[in-house]
């Protein structure tokens, strides 16, 4: 691979996106996502798209300026409407961000899909990347988790209509405000929770950091109605998956059933920001995420010291 200087952030890191220093004050971060449809309603399934796409931005604390469209249709299968219908929710979502959508590109394909190219501005000594978390800082998560088991759940036709509804109203809202609260008040590392779970992106966060954690099951949001589903066992492959690949990295009290190890793995779609912070700024931070309106905020646990990455999950 070509080892150029300029890209500060780069494909080993396994980060948001990656960054690209144009001068001393100035780095581009870019960064692609597309997939195919999580909700029956074309249009909302495209605000969350659009949502998904714009967070890895955010959680590089950058400021996302322009996107391009990344579409797959099946023309010949489905009506142009849908389509239309799609692109639409993406341009709003997008627009609700401040940022415009400058092109795109579409391709026949099977099954429609959907996301965004997105470009972002960020202040080369302000990136927040994975791998600043310092032992003894807070991890604070700013969404609630459970959107896969409910995703799986309402393809089969079996979620409650109050849990949908939360569901997609959680994977649509932007970041924005929980992005900015963190560059107001300064964090030591920062991810979004998407398709590797909970568990899955603070262990990348962990092992880039060189510590561990320790994450309080009471204390991790939840969508109302996940447990019934994850109860029912309606669980992604993903998640399943997830939970495999963490065997080796996770160490769960007694005590903690196979149902909430499911949920902490669960693979989320536009979930939030998990965030790192020195604990004299953890209480700056909360204030100012209440303040954000986030979807959640909730302290789930603290960065540890471990050079072996070891996540512990505790009841309490
Ligand atoms: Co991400
Ligand atoms: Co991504
Ligand atoms: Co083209």
């Amino acid at each position: 691979m070509i080892h150029d200087p300029s890209v500060l952030v780069g494909y080993e890191a396994s980060d948001d996106a990656a960054v690209y220093k144009i001068s001393d004050d100035l780095a581009i971060v870019l960064t692609v996502d597309y997939f195919t449809p999580i909700v029956d309603d074309p249009y909302t399934f495209g605000g969350i798209a659009a949502a998904n796409s714009l967070s890895d931005v955010y959680a590089m604390g950058a400021r996302p300026i322009m996107g391009l469209n990344v579409v797959g249709f099946p023309a010949e299968k489905l009506p142009l409407d849908i389509l239309v219908q799609i692109l639409r929710g993406g341009s709003d979502k997008a627009k609700e961000a401040g940022v415009p959508i400058t092109g795109g590109h579409t391709i026949d394909d099977n099954e429609p899909k959907y996301g965004l190219v997105v470009m972002g501005l960020v202040h080369p000594d302000g990136i927040v990347t994975n791998s600043g978390a310092k032992p003894g800082d807070i991890l604070i998560l700013t969404k609630p988790i459970g959107t896969g088991i409910i995703t799986t759940a309402m393809k089969e036709d079996i979620a409650p209509q109050a849990t949908v509804d939360a569901s997609v109203k959680v994977m649509s809202a932007l970041n924005r405000a929980a992005a900015e609260s963190m560059l107001e008040i300064g964090v030591n590392a920062c991810t979004d929770v998407t398709g590797f779970g909970l568990l899955g992106h603070l262990h990348e966060m962990v092992c880039a950091s060189h510590t561990g954690a320790e994450v309080s099951l009471e204390r991790v949001p939840i969508i109302p109605g996940t447990r019934e589903l994850a109860d029912e066992l309606i669980i992604p492959a993903g998640t399943v998956r997830n939970h495999e690949f963490l065997d080796d990295h996770v160490v769960w009290e007694e005590g903690i059933s196979y149902e909430d190890q499911m949920i902490l793995c669960d693979a989320q779609t536009s979930g939030g920001l998990l965030i790192s912070v020195s604990e004299t700024n953890s209480a700056k931070l909360l204030e100012s995420l209440e303040k954000s309106g986030a979807p959640a905020v909730a302290q789930i646990g603290r960065i540890v010291e471990d050079k072996t990455c070891k996540i512990r999950v505790l009841r309490h």
